[in-house]
């Protein structure tokens, strides 16, 4: 079976112009993503886990490298490459995200930023709700939040949010950056079911988790980043 996502030496980097200085993010990646399984990225704080999931869903721009998203009909796109139109149809229909943390208009319900994905796919919102509220009972969000806007709620609550929204529609691609790492133990087991659940639907994800014992019960593949060197300890080890 053809993967979905084949990343090559992606890497990405930020030029500070005001201090002219390159930091480094992520450097020479390379991983694959197939249906119904999940690849983990691990590896220390800063090793660019996150930069690389940023890279996919195109929230960064790489510096170098291809990223080969395979969709269903067989087409492949460059995601390193691909237009912004074409990214917001992949975003809207193949490709989802849970980030870290919730970003969402301050003055929608809970409920309807859960229901955004299906209802952007074109579900009804009489549907769209009715799932959105299995989901979030699932999740143990108090039926007293689902009316009021996630602005204001805990962590914990905004990450279980955050998590319905990503899970609610079925993508082809799924990243997920720390999808539990705000969770009570009971909640954690709820969302390990549904990504096992999403696994035999087909979906291929790519994870961070903060828990190795999550990789170890979760993964089929793992890829371990390292720190990329910054230029200046490049230049420090070749004068030492
Ligand atoms: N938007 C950004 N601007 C500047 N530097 C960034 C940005 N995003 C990430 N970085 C740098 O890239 C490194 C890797 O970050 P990140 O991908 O968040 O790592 P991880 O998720 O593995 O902890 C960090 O040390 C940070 O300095
Ligand atoms: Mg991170």
């Amino acid at each position: 079976m053809q993967p979905i996502l084949e990343i090559d030496g992606l890497s990405k980097h930020f030029q500070l112009h005001e201090q002219n200085k390159l930091i480094p993010s992520c450097a020479n990646v390379h991983l694959q993503a197939s249906a119904g399984q999940l690849t983990a990225l691990i590896g220390p704080t800063g090793a660019g886990k996150s930069s690389v999931l940023k890279c996919v869903y195109r929230t960064y721009l790489p510096s170098s490298g291809r990223m080969l998203y395979r969709d269903g009909e067989g087409h492949r796109t460059d995601l390193a490459q691909a237009s912004e139109h074409r990214m917001l149809a992949l975003r809207q229909h193949d490709i989802g995200f849970v980030t870290q943390f919730l970003h969402c208009l301050p003055r929608r319900s809970a409920l309807d930023v859960v229901c955004e994905p299906l209802v952007a796919q074109g579900m009804t919102h009489q549907t769209a709700r009715k799932r959105a509220r299995e989901l979030l009972s699932l999740l143990n969000v108090p039926e007293r939040l689902w009316g009021v806007p996630p602005a204001t709620f805990s962590g914990g609550e905004k990450q279980r949010i955050n998590l319905a929204r990503g899970l609610i529609a079925r993508p082809r691609l799924l990243l997920l950056d720390e999808p539990t790492a705000s969770l009570d133990p009971t909640t954690t087991e709820r969302v390990i079911e549904l990504i096992h659940s999403i696994k035999t639907e087909g979906v291929a994800m790519l994870a961070i988790f903060h828990q190795t014992e999550l990789v170890l019960r979760l993964a089929d593949h793992v890829v371990e980043l390292t720190p990329p060197l910054a230029v200046s300890d490049i230049l420090e080890t070749c004068t030492s």
